[in-house]
C-alpha cells in the first residue's frame, strides 16, 4: 500500500497521518456493545495501513478506550501518536462545571489516563470540555506544567465554539483544535478555520462522518440498538427532524460516490480543506476502517466535485455539531 501523507500538527511539530482513528466507539459503552479482541486488531490494521494518529479521551467507556489502546501499545509505543481528553469525568451538571477545579486535580487526572495507557507520556492532551467553563484556566496551567514536566508533549481544546477558542489560546500556546466538521457541518469554515490557520492550530476534525449518517447506509426507519445514543434521532421529534433532512442531503450526494464509497466521498472532503491537519473517523470494525482509510489514497476531489458538494451543503453552512 503506498504510503499515506503526512501533515505537521500545528505549533507541536509532530507529524501525524491525514486519516487517524477515533476511538470513542471502542469503549464499548455510548455507542452500543463492542468485542474487545476485534477492537485491539483494528488498531493493528491501522498501524499495519500505516496510520500512526489516534484519539481517545478518559470518558470513553469510562476509561475502557484508553485501557485498550494501552494494550495494543505494548511493546511498540514508539508507532503511536496519541491523543486523549480530560474534563467530563465528575462533571457537576447542575452546576455546569467540570471536577478540575485545581492544577493538582487536573495533572492527577492526565496521570491516571497515562496509567490506563501504561505509557509515560501523551504526544497530545485537549481539553474536552467544549465550553466555557470557570476551570479554564487550570486546563491551560495544568497542561503547560504537564508539558514542562515531559508528560505531554503538546495540547489543545475540543470545541465548536469560536470565542471559548479564542480565550483558551490566549497566550497563543494552544497547539491543536478538534472539532465537529463533515459536509453536513461545515460551519467551521467561517470563523474557525481562518483563525487556526493564522495561529497555526492544527485541526483534529472529527465526526467527518456525521456518526454513520454519511456512509449511506441509514434510513428513515434504521433501528439502533441498546445503549446507542443514536437511537435519539428516531425517538427524539426534533432530532428526528434534523435526522431525515440530513438523510434528503446524503441522497443527493450519493451520484458524487460514484468509485469510491460515500464514506471514502465524506473523509476526501474533510482532508482536503487546508485546515484540517488529521481526520479521524471513528469505526468499530476492521471493515470499516479499511475502507475509510483507503480515502487517504484517492486523488482529490475535482472542483466539479466541490461545487457539486457546495450546492448540496454551502462553504460554511450546514447543520451545527449535533447531538452532542
Ligand atoms: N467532544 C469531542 O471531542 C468528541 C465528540 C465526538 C467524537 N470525538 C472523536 O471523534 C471520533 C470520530 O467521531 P464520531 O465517532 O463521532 O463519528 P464519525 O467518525 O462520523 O462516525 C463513526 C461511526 O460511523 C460508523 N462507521 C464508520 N465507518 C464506517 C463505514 N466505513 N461504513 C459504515 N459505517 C461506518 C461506525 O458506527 P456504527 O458501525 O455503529 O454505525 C462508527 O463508530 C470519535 O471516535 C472520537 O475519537 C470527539
Amino acid at each position: 500500500m503506498a504510503d499515506i501523507e503526512k501533515r505537521v500538527l500545528g505549533k507541536s511539530g509532530i507529524e501525524v497521518t491525514k486519516i487517524g482513528v477515533g476511538l470513542w466507539a471502542i469503549g464499548g459503552t455510548e455507542w452500543g456493545e463492542t468485542d474487545d479482541q476485534e477492537s485491539l486488531d483494528m488498531i493493528s490494521a491501522a498501524l499495519e495501513m500505516g496510520i500512526n494518529f489516534f484519539d481517545t479521551a478518559d470518558i470513553y467507556g469510562d476509561g475502557h478506550s484508553e485501557t485498550l489502546l494501552g494494550r495494543a501499545m505494548k511493546g511498540r509505543r514508539d508507532r503511536f501518536i496519541v491523543a486523549s481528553k480530560i474534563g467530563w469525568k465528575g462533571f457537576d451538571d447542575e452546576k455546569g462545571v467540570s471536577a478540575y477545579d485545581t492544577v493538582d486535580k487536573l495533572v492527577a487526572g492526565v496521570e491516571s489516563s497515562l496509567d490506563r495507557l501504561q505509557t509515560d507520556h501523551l504526544d497530545l492532551i485537549q481539553c474536552h470540555i467544549d465550553f466555557k467553563e470557570p476551570n479554564m484556566a487550570v486546563f491551560v496551567e495544568g497542561f503547560q506544567k504537564l508539558q514542562a514536566q515531559g508528560k505531554v508533549r503538546a495540547y489543545g481544546v475540543s470545541t465548536s465554539d469560536f470565542a471559548y477558542l479564542q480565550d483558551f489560546n490566549a497566550d497563543n500556546k494552544t497547539a491543536t483544535l478538534q472539532i465537529d466538521y463533515s459536509i453536513l457541518n461545515r460551519t467551521p469554515e467561517a470563523e474557525i478555520f481562518p483563525y487556526t490557520l493564522a495561529h497555526n492550530i492544527g485541526v483534529l476534525a472529527r465526526g467527518p462522518l456525521a456518526m454513520g449518517i454519511l456512509t449511506g447506509k441509514f434510513s428513515a426507519d434504521s433501528e439502533f440498538g441498546e445503549g446507542d445514543f443514536r437511537r435519539n434521532w428516531i425517538e427524539n421529534p426534533d432530532e428526528n427532524r434534523i435526522y431525515l433532512n440530513d438523510l434528503g442531503k446524503v441522497e443527493k450526494l450519493k451520484p458524487l460516490a460514484e468509485g469510491r464509497s460515500l464514506a471514502q466521498l465524506a473523509i476526501q472532503f474533510v482532508m482536503q480543506h487546508p485546515a484540517v491537519t488529521v481526520a479521524i473517523p471513528g469505526a468499530k470494525r476492521i471493515s470499516q476502517l479499511k475502507e475509510n482509510v483507503k480515502a487517504a489514497l484517492l486523488p482529490d476531489l475535482t472542483a466539479d466535485e466541490m461545487a457539486a458538494i457546495d450546492a448540496i451543503t454551502p462553504p460554511g453552512g450546514g447543520r451545527k455539531i449535533w447531538p452532542a
